[in-house]
């Protein structure tokens, strides 16, 4: 790979496929050695999918196992999580998975944690996440077809709308979703129903 592109070439792994095979700093020497420039560790195994949280030991002892930059992954749902892993493992750089799901402020919010002093950020009004939401969807179906994209959309709008109260309904609704316009009058009905909550 290395030889044949002319771009950085990163390797991301999990921590081993069972709790038999822990291999992640074995292959991590392996990646380093054949030229890599970075690796990415997930703390879980592939048996155990998403479940219990991720083991961010293993990310501490591949950072110390190699020289090229290590990011490491799993459960950073906050800019304060994002905190802990740096602190934790000592990698280079943090990579966000579930957490972003409708949720890209997480970016905003770990940076300014990060480099400004702790600062929190705090989560966006209800018409700032729908507009947002509108926009990432409004690309979608630019990018897939409205069909395609509107049924990828159901999950999105269902993350968007996480965390909301008496959001039940609206979610049902998300998860029927077909065309833009349904989208246009689902997020019409979300604004004028919580125009008094965030
Ligand atoms: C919707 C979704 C799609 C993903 N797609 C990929 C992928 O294409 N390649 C990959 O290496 N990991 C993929 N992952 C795994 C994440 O990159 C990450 O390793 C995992 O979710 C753990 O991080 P988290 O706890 O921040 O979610 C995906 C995860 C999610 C939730």
């Amino acid at each position: 790979m290395k030889n044949a592109v002319p771009v950085p070439v990163t390797v991301k792994m999990r921590k081993g496929w069972n709790s038999d095979s822990i291999n992640a700093v074995e292959v991590a020497r392996i990646c380093e050695a054949a030229g890599a420039d970075a690796v990415t560790v997930h703390g879980r195994t592939r048996e155990q999918m998403y479940a219990p949280g991720a083991d961010w030991d293993i990310i501490r002892q591949v950072k110390q196992a190699v020289n090229i930059p290590v990011i490491g992954n799993g459960d950073v749902v906050s800019a304060q999580a994002a905190a802990q892993l740096l602190e934790q493992t000592g990698c280079d750089a943090v990579m966000v998975g579930r957490g972003a799901l409708g949720n890209p402020w997480i970016f905003a919010q770990i940076n300014a944690y990060l480099t400004d002093s702790c600062r929190i950020v705090p989560p966006p009004e209800l018409s700032e996440r729908m507009l947002v939401m509108m926009k990432h969807i409004a690309l979608m179906c630019e990018h897939k077809g409205e069909h395609r994209a509107m049924n990828e959309a159901r999950k999105h709008v269902g993350w968007y709308l996480k965390g909301m109260k008496n959001a039940a309904s609206f979610r049902r609704r998300a998860g029927t979703l077909e065309t833009w316009k349904q989208l246009e009058e689902l997020v019409r009905d979300i604004l004028g129903t919580n125009s008094e909550q965030q």
